[in-house]
């Protein structure tokens, strides 16, 4: 069975998405270990709630981000993942960081890239007068949310939409997506070649799997 480590900084619900679809079942691979730069993350306490070892990694006490980022790959290489999968860790990671976890670290960033990377994403949306706003599973590499797209979900941004009220919108899709991707992944569907997204051989488009 394939072993997933799993990355969080905060609330970890996309972490209990995966939790309970490996659970049930639906993610055929099991998740070895979660780590946080956040001793208060209360994804670390969702994973010691499933029986899964979780750690935290003080920022603090290592000399600047490659050496942190060194600390945290060793580590989470005792745990031989075959996946790398970013649940809301929000640290930028270092060029030799994604260059250990290339082609088995995924991420999922919310909005429809390559629209709106980094923070913020849906006051933009809601600022621009959006029609529509959505999340997006991408491979990653070391362009900061610049990675190959394997999924994306689209919601609607209604005109008198709070920010609270598109995230957790944009959310609940993410925990339908998430969990999917990481099953094709677990499943052996997808790859990342030359900088290329994968399904099943076949080459994904910038928006990633789209069934229409
Ligand atoms: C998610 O919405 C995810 O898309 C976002 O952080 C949230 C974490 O929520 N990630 C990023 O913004 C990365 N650039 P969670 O901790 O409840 O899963």
């Amino acid at each position: 069975m394939k072993r997933i480590v799993v990355l969080v900084s905060g609330e970890g619900s996309n972490l209990q998405a995966l939790i309970d679809a490996c659970q049930q079942g639906r993610i055929n691979a099991k998740i070895s270990a979660v780590f946080s730069n956040k001793a208060a993350a209360y994804g670390l306490e969702r994973a010691r709630l499933a029986d899964i070892p979780a750690h935290a990694l003080d920022v603090k006490a290592y000399e600047d981000r490659t050496a942190f980022d060194v600390a945290l790959a060793d580590a989470i290489e005792t745990f031989q993942p075959d996946l790398v999968v970013l649940a809301g860790y929000m640290r930028i990671l270092s060029a030799e960081f994604v260059q250990r976890f290339a082609g088995r670290m995924i991420n999922i960033h919310p909005s429809l890239l390559p629209k709106y990377p980094g923070l913020h994403t849906h006051r933009q949306a809601i600022e621009n007068q959006d029609a529509e706003h959505g999340t997006s599973v991408h491979f990653v590499t070391e362009q900061l949310d610049g990675g190959p797209v394997i999924l994306q979900a689209k919601v609607p941004v209604f005109a008198e939409d709070t920010e609270e009220e598109l995230v957790a919108r944009v959310q609940t899709q993410e925990h339908n997506i998430y969990p999917l991707v990481v099953s094709w992944f677990a499943d052996g569907r997808l790859a990342l070649q030359n900088g290329q997204a994968f399904l099943d051989n076949n080459p994904l488009s910038v928006q990633g799997y789209a069934e229409d």
